[in-house]
């Protein structure tokens, strides 16, 4: 192999994809999964690759920079996509200091692990931070994040991740770092921890189980297929212009509530269940509570050509059927510390 790229957090939910993505379209490249497997972090979303000549999993914290020394040296990467994080925003609401651990200090240390080994040769390298578009804060009902939309970042998660994008900004800007950045709206598909809104629902539904809601269930989101989101991370990793942001996403809004009923009518249809929106249950809503996210991805699409394909009809669709046909893996990561979890978040709501 002649060359290396490390992908942190590559055993996560969108992480998972990367690195499936980039085993199999580059199998002269060495693939290294840096993960700290966290409660987020699975193993079994990659047991269909962990064999490949090119994949090396490295089990490990990015807030430690010894540690990060040793795999820049054993490594050499030219590349760096940076995934690993703290992910979930009512997490953030809970405990913030983990997001700042993680989201902030791990991103420097790993911004000053990539100065340190590249020195100035830094012809084809790059350092790809995968961010959100809740960095932008939130919209009213008409409007889109652009490139260039002012950062206004209203919860603890999504001000850690301003706040990493800036590092990675300023690395680029001061020491002269390859930087790029993609900013990109709501995933959903397979591997996807049941603490997100759909894997949520879907378990809920299959388990009888109340489907919180929180507020109204009139915030909007901006989904896209975790298989597109990788596509485009290839494109932006392989094309992406140096000191560039890029805005992903699937031109595809859905109030919260539509997205609840339509995932209860299809799994009555698959399973035979009568009005699984008897389930619903509309509880306190989460502290400020971003309305309304919607992202305009057309500078990805004129400049690099990305353009999402998974529909979100037969995306949703095919989503559900993952799950239901992956109960083993749902029961894995809902047991053990998620029960605690979803009691403190959902028992006094
Ligand atoms: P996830 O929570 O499913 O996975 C995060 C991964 O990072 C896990 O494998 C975890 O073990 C690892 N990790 C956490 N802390 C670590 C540490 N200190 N050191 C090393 N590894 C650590 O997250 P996700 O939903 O797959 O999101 C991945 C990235 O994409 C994040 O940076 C997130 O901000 C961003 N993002 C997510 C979405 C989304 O809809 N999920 C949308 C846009 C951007
Ligand atoms: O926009 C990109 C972001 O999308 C990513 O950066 C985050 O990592 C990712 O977690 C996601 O953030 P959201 O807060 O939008 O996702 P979540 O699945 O938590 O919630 C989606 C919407 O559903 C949101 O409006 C809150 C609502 N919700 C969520 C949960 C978990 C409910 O109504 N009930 C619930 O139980």
């Amino acid at each position: 192999m002649t060359k290396s790229i490390i992908i942190t957090g590559g055993a996560g939910f969108i992480g998972s994809h990367v690195v499936r993505t980039f085993v199999k379209n580059y199998p002269d490249t060495m693939i290294i999964n840096l993960d700290a497997l966290t409660y987020a972090g699975n193993l079994e979303n990659l047991r269909d690759i962990e064999d490949q000549p090119n994949y090396i999993f490295e089990k490990g914290d990015i807030v430690d920079p010894e540690f990060l020394d040793t795999i820049f040296e054993k490594h050499q990467p030219e590349g760096i996509i940076h995934l690993a994080a703290e992910s979930h925003v009512d997490r953030s609401i809970l405990d913030p200091m983990s997001f700042v651990r993680t989201n902030v200090t791990g991103t420097v240390n790993l911004l000053n692990a990539a100065r340190k080994y590249w020195g100035t040769k830094l012809e084809e390298k790059v350092f790809y931070h995968i961010s959100t578009d809740e960095v932008y804060g939130s919209l009213g009902d008409t409007g889109y994040f652009v490139e260039s939309t002012p950062y206004n970042p209203q919860s603890p998660y999504s001000s850690s991740k301003a706040s990493s994008d800036h590092f990675v900004r300023a690395y680029g800007n001061t020491y002269g770092l390859p930087v790029v950045i993609s900013n990109c709206s709501n995933n959903y598909g397979p591997n996807q921890f049941p603490e997100k809104l759909i894997p949520l629902i879907i378990n809920n539904i299959k388990n009888r189980k109340p489907l919180p809601v929180y507020g109204k269930g009139i915030n909007v989101r901006d989904w896209l297929h975790v298989e597109d989101h990788a596509k485009a991370i290839d494109v932006v990793y392989h094309k992406g212009k140096n000191g560039s942001t890029y805005n992903i996403g699937g031109f595809n809004e859905w109030r919260n509530i539509d997205i609840v009923n339509l995932t209860c009518d299809l799994m009555d249809q698959k399973l035979g269940f009568e009005n699984s929106r008897s389930l619903i249950t509309y509880v306190t809503d989460r502290p400020g509570h971003d309305m309304r996210y919607a992202i305009d991805a057309s500078k990805i699409k004129k400049e690099l050509g990305w353009e999402p394909h998974h529909t979100f009809e037969t995306g949703i669709d095919e989503t559900i059927d993952w799950y239901l046909d992956n109960m083993e893996w749902l029961d894995h990561v809902t047991s053990g510390s998620y029960r605690e979890y979803y009691a403190e978040q959902y028992q006094d709501r």
